[in-house]
């Protein structure tokens, strides 16, 4: 049993062990980067957190799916209005195509405007002769492999909250600003996936959708100033790792009373922070924010019944997403257990399925990467064990980008171990590009439409 836990307050993850934290050199400006932040706007208001957690209910109870995607890694080198826009459209594509072919309505959360800090499995790492310390993200250090850019430097969280804040402004305008009406189905497609088969897949896709809008207008409804035709609501979400950075953007809302972490809607603790007994459950459990944790092959039934308890004791539908990053060839013996248990104990979670961390591999050429033929396997075994056991496949978690990147094998492209060179350019963890993503969506949409 973990350890009883009483008051609560922004700071008291303090007094638990937390692990994966920055070795920070100088505690002085540590704080002083911190109290900058605390004294810094919000980033998300509690409202829009609570909406996405009503919307997440819907999940929970089998009425919505949860698309949570994008970056392994924010960059703050590779940053620009494009590549938002890019991760954008795909993140709209893949909704359009599972709403339209599976007929459930997605709730849609980007790994965006915050997704910096990584955990990593050890802290140093070999370059020549020298240990010098791991990569953390952009959040903390800088990738290039001296030790002077790898000196964790607070100065960097400032960055990251102003990064997030021009990434959210960017994403706030396309979503209500016109861009992602679905008159414009047609024009969230790129070039280099409209030539593709699953590019002309979601363009007849697009075809039937602008048919059914004429019909809809030939029937007087006004399609052209309807909100829910016209905007859609893409929530922000991130690994709450370096838990500084979050208690200094955590806010008492004014509406309710409760705390609520304004660096995100919705943050998750990731599979090597999920101690019962650590600082992350504690700093997580006191937020009203939504919040997710990572399960991996290693999880147990009275592991996973403690996160339940501990993360959301009142059973609040939607409050809390359980993601399992089993790996495709452990789903099925290992998740079973689990979501026959959380059932008995009347648990209302998501489960969603990340098909990507359980799958990750360094290929020959000493890339790391992941096959595409292994996610869309993982998804297949997380679908059909939902199935036998009566419960909802309710999300999946995915790291994707909207440019044409090498960096996952397989798909449509059959992209092969020496194309990865080609435009290998993650922060961190291999990502789908924009093809292997919406051809990902017709997979998962084919599975939900058996399903239901
Ligand atoms: C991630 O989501 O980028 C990640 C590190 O995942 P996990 O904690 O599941 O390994
Ligand atoms: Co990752």
């Amino acid at each position: 049993m973990a350890a009883a836990r009483t008051d609560w307050s922004p700071a008291s993850w303090r007094e638990f062990p937390a692990g994966q934290q920055p070795d920070w050199p100088d505690a002085g400006a540590l704080d002083q980067a911190l109290k900058q932040i605390s004294a810094l706007p919000p980033l998300v208001f509690a409202g829009e957190a609570r909406s996405l957690q009503h919307e997440l209910g819907r999940v929970a109870s089998g009425n919505a799916f949860l698309l949570q995607a994008g970056d392994c890694a924010e960059s703050f080198e590779d940053f620009s209005a494009d590549l938002i826009r890019e991760k954008l459209r795909v993140i709209l594509q893949m909704a359009v195509v599972l709403t339209y072919s599976a007929g459930v309505p997605i709730v849609k959360v980007g790994r965006i405007a915050g997704q910096f800090a990584k955990p990593r499995s050890s802290p140093t790492e070999k370059v020549g002769e020298a240990d010098i310390p791991s990569f953390r993200g952009y959040i903390v250090n800088d990738p290039t492999t001296t030790e002077a850019a790898r000196q964790p430097d607070p100065q960097r969280l400032v960055q990251a909250y102003h990064q997030s804040a021009s990434t959210l402004n960017l994403l706030r305008a396309f979503t209500k600003g016109g861009f992602a009406d679905l008159s414009r189905v047609h024009a969230w497609t790129q070039e280099f996936v409209s030539s593709s088969p699953e590019g002309q897949r979601y363009q007849s896709l697009a075809n039937e959708i602008d048919r059914a809008l004429a019909f809809m207008r030939a029937c007087g409804v006004d399609t052209e100033s309807n909100p829910n035709l016209s905007e859609v609501d893409v929530f922000t979400s991130h690994e709450a790792l370096i838990l500084g950075y979050e208690e200094a953007l955590t806010r008492v809302d004014t509406l309710t009373g409760a705390w609520v972490d304004c660096s995100a809607h919705m943050l998750w603790i990731g599979e090597r922070t999920r101690e019962l007994a650590g600082a992350h459950i504690e700093f997580l459990r006191g937020v009203a924010n939504p919040v997710g944790c990572k399960l991996g092959p290693t999880s147990t039934v009275e592991e996973t019944l403690e996160i339940c308890e501990a993360l959301n004791p009142s059973r609040i539908p939607g409050k809390l997403t359980l993601i399992t990053r089993m790996g495709a060839d452990a789903i099925e013996e290992v998740l079973p257990p689990l979501l026959r248990a959380v059932r008995e104990s009347g648990h209302p979670v998501v489960w969603a399925c990340d098909p990507m961390h359980g799958n990750t591999f360094t290929a020959p050429s000493g890339r790391k990467t992941r096959h595409f033929d292994d996610v869309v396997r993982e998804i297949g075994g997380f679908v059909r064990t939902h199935r036998a056991e009566g419960t909802w496949p309710g999300g999946l978690h995915v790291e994707l980008t909207g440019e044409d990147v090498t960096e996952c094998l397989g798909g449509g492209d059959q992209l092969a171990d020496a194309d990865l060179d080609h435009r290998y350019e993650t922060v961190c963890d291999p990502r789908l590009n924009a093809r292997q993503s919406v051809d990902l969506a017709f997979h998962v949409a084919e599975l939900l439409r058996d399903f239901t």
